[in-house]
């Protein structure tokens, strides 16, 4: 299809152009049953005035001629439209009557147990002929009749039989093409009035299009432009809360960094800057905790799109990362323990945003664990590949199972640096490879569980 066809030529084209097929193979089928049913009317005529001919052949002393009083010859005058010459011949004398050039079969093999028809030309003008053999008892003798006549009847009536059939078609035809292009015309206008007012919308206004009187189709496809309006909008506000919440979680340790550098400004000895000095490095350690967390966060937001998911091996990725997060645990006396009955696991991935993501929740399990814990990272094969994360530590109540996926939320009272991203930035990056998030209780007294389950590797 033409993709800038309108649908008005479109649907004209899809109509009228099947409409004048068949209005032609109507024409070319109507011509040859004309044809055949005008000739059989004529040549039956034709037949009547050949056998009115016979009746002149006489016999006369054995020998064969034809007498041909003027009332006969009447009967090839009548006509207005159309010329008629005849030929009588006989096997033994050539011709009898008639005018000599009306042509006759060629063939020797003609059969001539009936009357034989063809189409020739005499004098330059299309004929019809008729040719009959007239066997005579008394001779052996055979005597030929040809009749033939010009078609200039045959050829008006064809004409006016055709045009009565065909001039109610092209009627329709052109009756249905006008009645089509005005109800399009019509039917198009609310489509055309949509398509103004979507026009002079404001690129900000994200508010559904109002119902109007449009056919169900389009209706369609309102209904589902606005339901992603509505998801955009959604998208927005989300958008923007976050936002808000991060420059006010930004704010803080700004705030803080301001306060304790003027604080350190006010000290004259460097052991009284100490302290403040101290706060100072926390509050950028903060800060740069903020800063990493939300940049890996825009990374995984399905709206930048910037990833390709490539083949990684989880095996290989999952060792490092434990290893880079070994010294870590040891601060706080904890092991961390690698299980996996693979040498290689490849799921489709990304492999940075994986990181991240281990990342996270190894830094939840060191942060939140008890000291001399225990961590666990397994992976598995089948039935889908598996990456678990568990520790011993306190666990999630249960009344918070849902809420630590939002982002910027923290459990009272929780320890550390956090800015409560963390698992937020393992759930968007879990849904950006379609991978199902569990959380449940470790089966290590009772510490939290965390299984990453690949349905679609
Ligand atoms: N392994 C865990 N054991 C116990 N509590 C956990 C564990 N992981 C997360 N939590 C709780 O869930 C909350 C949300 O965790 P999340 O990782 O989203 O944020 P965060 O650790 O506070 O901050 P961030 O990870 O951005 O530095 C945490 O405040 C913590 O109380
Ligand atoms: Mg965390």
């Amino acid at each position: 299809m033409n993709k800038n066809r309108s649908l008005k030529t479109e649907m004209l084209f899809r109509l009228v152009i099947p409409l004048i097929f068949f209005v032609i193979i109507d024409a070319v089928l109507s011509y040859f049953v004309t044809l055949h049913y005008v000739d059989e009317a004529y040549d039956r005529w034709l037949l009547d005035s050949a056998r009115s001919l016979t009746q002149e052949i006489k016999l006369r002393e054995g020998k064969v001629f034809v007498e041909l009083p003027a009332a006969a010859l009447e009967i090839f005058k009548w006509d207005e439209q159309d010329k008629t010459y005849f030929k009588i011949t006989s096997s033994e004398q050539e011709i009898l009557a008639g005018d000599k050039l009306v042509p006759e079969p060629l063939d020797p093999e003609t059969d001539w147990s009936h009357p034989v028809y063809f189409n020739d030309k005499l004098y330059d003008e299309p004929v019809r002929v008729v040719s009959m053999l007239i066997a005579l008892d008394t001779t052996s003798e055979r005597i030929f009749v040809h009749v033939a006549e010009t078609m200039n009847k045959r050829r008006a009536m064809m004409t006016d039989i055709l045009l009565a059939d065909m001039i109610p078609q092209l009627i329709l035809i052109l009756l249905t093409s006008i009645f089509l292009l005005t109800g399009l015309k019509k039917g198009l206008k609310p489509l055309h009035l949509l398509a103004d007012k979507i026009a002079q919308r404001s690129s900000r206004d994200l508010s559904p299009i109002p119902e109007s009187h449009v056919f169900l189709e389009v209706r369609t496809l309102t209904d589902t432009i606005n339901e992603l309006l509505e998801a955009h909008t959604q998208a927005i506000a989300t958008q923007q809360r976050f936002i808000a919440n991060a420059a006010h979680q930004l704010r803080t340790p700004l705030a803080g960094l301001k306060l304790q550098a003027e604080r350190a400004l006010r000290e004259q000895d460097l052991s009284g800057m100490k302290p403040a000095l101290q706060q100072i490095q926390n509050s950028a350690d903060r800060m740069s905790h903020l800063t990493t967390q939300l940049l890996v966060l825009a990374r995984s937001e399905p709206i930048s799109g910037g990833y390709e998911l490539l083949p990684v091996d989880l095996c290989k990725l999952v060792r490092q990362t434990c290893m880079d997060w070994v010294p870590k645990a040891l601060q706080r006396n904890m092991e961390i323990g690698f299980e996996s009955p693979e040498k290689e696991l490849f799921v489709q991935g990304d492999e940075i945003l994986l990181r991240e993501l281990l990342t996270n929740l190894l830094d939840n399990a060191i942060a939140y664990g008890f000291d001399n814990g225990n961590i666990l990272v397994k992976l598995q094969r089948y039935p889908v590949p598996r990456l678990t994360v568990e520790d011993d530590g306190p666990g999630i109540p249960d009344t918070e199972l849902d809420k630590v996926f939002e982002r910027f939320y923290r459990i009272a009272g929780s320890p550390g640096n956090g800015c409560g991203l963390g698992l937020s930035i393992v759930k968007e990056i879990a849904d950006l490879h379609k991978a199902r998030f569990e959380l449940s209780k470790s089966g290590i007294r009772g510490g939290t569980r965390i299984d990453l389950v690949f349905e679609d590797a």
